[in-house]
């Protein structure tokens, strides 16, 4: 089968968990490799719905089409053109042009759109020469990017943003993105034997995507994609792969996973969202203050996104609710912390410098990671 050159495109910050989660599926055979914050890897169209099925921390699986020198629209327009389109879309392709510029001489994002549209068109004509292209069929996004003057035409395979998992139907006040929230998961000493704790768990998405994690649930089984309806893809794939990932999931043992808020709705909106995804007997919800909770036994991991900024507290209530965090810190010395705020100020204010600190985006706000390593279990 045809391999493609693929792009799997992640947050700033999380590239190294993508290609970790990439190698584990594709094997050597993948070629993975992170390039300029961007994971790019081969793969035919199985591994490519694959990528989207079980990737959990990428946004987008992209095929690479082309990548050239374009400082001209004369540049583009040949560029483009030497893409073999009549393979990749079929006549009633319903293909549309989205695009970006950077740093770039050809930096009118809509003209660089139109002029990638007709070369696409010039070339589809070659093969089919038709004056009009009913765009009925099924759905086939191209980006045209630019930047520092090269032009990359992408292929979008996943349609929706993979942070879709399609088990979000009630939501809270600023909760994190399904996929920042699983690479919180795999970048900390959680395992399917130790405990997990979200004091301020909103709409559960830590918990739900460290449930998800341990229980080996594929992030995209509630969704579809939009390569599944591209005509290089045979349905049978679809139904094998998608078969093969649910006989992978493990409901032997029993998780400790506790998650609780304040909030009742916020618990009612987790609880919701839970039993959407699968894992709400895997998760135990409690609505309960940070002030009122106990710690559920020793070596767990707290994994949590504290309230903060003028929509959720005032200063004083932020302060207050860093010294309770602190004091449930304190009852017990084998519990690991990792906590993401945008809250520059909170090492200062929870009193301890972190062991490490990372530096990563949830959507468009810059947040920080602050991992707190406790010893690991006997
Ligand atoms: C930033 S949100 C967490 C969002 C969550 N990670 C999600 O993805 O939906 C912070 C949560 O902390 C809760 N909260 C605020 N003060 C609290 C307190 N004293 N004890 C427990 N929960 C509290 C709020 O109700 C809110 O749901």
């Amino acid at each position: 089968m045809k391999k493609y050159q693929c792009l799997a495109t992640a947050n700033f910050g999380v590239e190294a968990v993508v290609k970790r989660e990439l190698q584990a599926l594709l094997g050597d055979g993948g070629q993975v490799q992170v390039q300029d914050g961007r994971v790019y890897f081969k793969g035919d169209f199985k591994e490519i719905y694959k990528a989207n099925l079980y990737l959990r921390t990428a946004e987008r699986v992209h095929i690479v089409l082309h990548t050239f020198m374009a400082k001209t629209f004369e540049d583009l327009y040949q560029g483009v053109k030497e893409i073999n389109w009549p393979e990749i879309l079929p006549k009633d392709a319903n293909f549309m042009v989205q695009g970006r510029s950077a740093k770039s001489q050809l930096f009118s994002v809509s003209d660089c759109q139109r002029i990638t549209e007709r070369a696409l068109i010039d070339r589809l004509n070659e093969k089919y020469s038709m004056s009009f292209y009913p765009k009925s069929g099924a759905r086939y996004k191209i980006e045209v990017i630019l930047f520092k003057d090269q032009a990359q035409i992408l292929l979008d395979t996943s349609g929706d943003g993979l942070h879709k998992r399609g088990y979000r139907k009630a939501t809270v006040e600023a909760p994190l993105t399904e996929t920042l929230a699983s690479a919180l998961v795999q970048l900390s000493f959680y395992k399917k034997d130790r405990i997990l704790l979200d004091p301020f768990c909103g709409s559960g998405t830590i918990p739900i995507e460290a449930a998800m994690l341990a229980r080996n649930i594929a992030p995209g089984l509630n969704r579809h994609f939009d390569c599944e309806y591209f005509k290089q893809m045979d349905p049978d794939w679809v139904k094998d792969l998608r078969k093969e990932a649910f006989s992978k999931i493990d409901y032997t043992g029993d998780l400790k996973i506790y998650a609780s808020d304040k909030s009742r709705e916020a618990i009612e909106a987790a609880k919701k969202n839970a039993e959407e995804a699968g894992v709400d007997q895997d998760i135990l919800f409690s609505q309960e203050k940070i002030e009122d909770l106990n710690i559920p036994g020793p070596y767990g991991v707290l994994i949590s996104n504290p309230p903060y900024g003028v929509r959720l507290s005032t200063e004083e209530e932020v302060d207050r609710l860093y010294e309770n965090l602190k004091s449930l810190y304190q009852k017990d010395d084998t519990w690991s912390y990792y906590l993401i705020t945008s809250d520059e100020s909170f090492p200062r204010k929870f009193g301890k410098e972190p062991s490490r600190k990372r530096k990563l985006y949830n959507g468009r706000i810059k947040v920080d990671y602050y991992q707190y390593y406790g010893p690991r279990p006997d």
